[in-house]
């Protein structure tokens, strides 16, 4: 493993290491708006979006309010590969990107001309702030004869540092691809989903060496306590997004990226599901299939202090109030060095042809 480890507490849990505790320590408490202020932030919204020619693009993990928001102004509510490639594709100038950094930044590495915009800059990931560019960069030197494949929940240093930027959507795929043409990979950071890919390809040895890096709002989920809940629902299925524990991904029936549990929701037989990622999915998965019903997976053992509570607690500081702000102030700009992103736009730009071409 990496020097990560030394950092880390007694607990394999991410959310107990100091360095990510650090972050989580800084997060704001949201303030509850009424529906009046709500609808008054949301119409201020709508017309600025129109008068500064800007695109609201959200992930699935934000505040359904935003999720709407996005839908209503012809903006892309998706998955982070559907983000990114929306945001490369769209006529918009200004690019508003609610979710985390490394997805505003991904925005930005594709479309250098634009201005990016986020509600905030402090929403990160634990993915990213787990893979520091230096001790990265380290580890890979250390491992010449190995293509570097890396999640896109990481940095846009650590994505210059790569071959290859993948996200949940064709991990797998460009990870077979690369064993198919008998190269070795570093896979990084989540180690779920890089056991995942491993046991699912059969990689063995050091053909896969795996980066020690974990989400904490994934991590929570329990084995024991999701089997109890199949014995209360046992006509359901589970979907799970693979940055959940190798446990959790086994007794699975389907595992993929957002969009994939959306579609899994709409293409399965069965009337329930039950579904191991963040909550705010399940808008999306309600209104893709209204006749069908979701139940959360449990995230946490007996006895056991829920963390994350199938929360993202970055997601979660994206607001009405602050995207209004951001909007109005064209403040919260994404910048990333020209340099850097030209290096790191070639590994985004693999993975953006690979999904053309496969
Ligand atoms: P997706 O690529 O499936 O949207 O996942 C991004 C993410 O951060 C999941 O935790
Ligand atoms: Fe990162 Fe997990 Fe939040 Fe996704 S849900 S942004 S992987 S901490």
């Amino acid at each position: 493993m990496n020097k990560l480890e030394n950092l880390s507490s007694e607990s394999n849990l991410i959310a107990d290491r100091v360095f990510v505790r650090s972050y989580l320590d800084k997060i704001p408490e949201n303030r509850q708006l009424s529906e009046q202020e709500n609808a008054d932030y949301e119409s201020k919204i709508i017309a600025l979006l129109a008068k500064k020619n800007a695109a609201l693009v959200a992930h699935y993990y934000t505040d359904p309010l935003l999720q709407a928001l996005a839908d209503k102004t012809s903006g892309c509510v998706a998955d982070s590969l559907e983000m990114a490639r929306f945001g490369s594709n769209s006529s918009a100038t200004t690019l508003m990107v609610c979710g985390v950094k490394f997805m505003g930044e991904t925005a930005k590495i594709l479309s250098p001309e634009k201005t990016v915009l986020m509600p905030t800059l402090e929403a990160t990931c634990s993915l990213d702030i787990g893979c520091p560019i230096e001790t990265f960069s380290a580890y890979c030197d250390q491992h010449p004869d190995h293509k570097v494949v890396v999640y896109a929940n990481t940095s846009a240093e650590v994505k210059a540092r790569a071959d290859w930027v993948v996200t949940s959507a064709i991990a797998v795929d460009v990870v077979e691809h690369l064993l198919d043409l008998g190269e070795k990979v570093i896979w990084a950071p989540d180690k779920h989903l890089g056991r995942y890919i491993q046991n699912k390809l059969g990689a063995q040895g050091d053909e896969m060496l795996i980066w020690d890096g974990a989400c904490i709002v994934h991590e929570e989920f329990k084995l024991k306590a999701l089997k109890d809940m199949k014995h209360l629902y046992p006509d359901a299925a589970i979907l799970a997004h693979p940055e959940s524990p190798l446990p959790i991904l086994n007794v699975a029936d389907a595992v993929g990226s957002t969009t994939q549990i959306i579609n899994a929701a709409i293409s399965r037989p069965e009337q329930k599901f039950i579904v191991a990622t963040d909550s705010g999915i399940f808008y999306k998965l309600q209104q893709a299939a209204p006749e069908k019903e979701f139940i959360m997976a449990p995230t946490s053992g007996d006895g056991a202090t829920c963390r994350s509570c199938a929360q993202c607690p970055w997601m979660g500081m994206n607001t009405l109030q602050n995207l209004y702000e951001s909007l109005l102030n064209e403040s919260n700009e994404v910048h990333v060095d020209l340099k850097l992103g030209k290096r790191a736009m070639v590994p985004l730009q693999r993975m953006l042809d690979f999904k053309q071409d496969n």
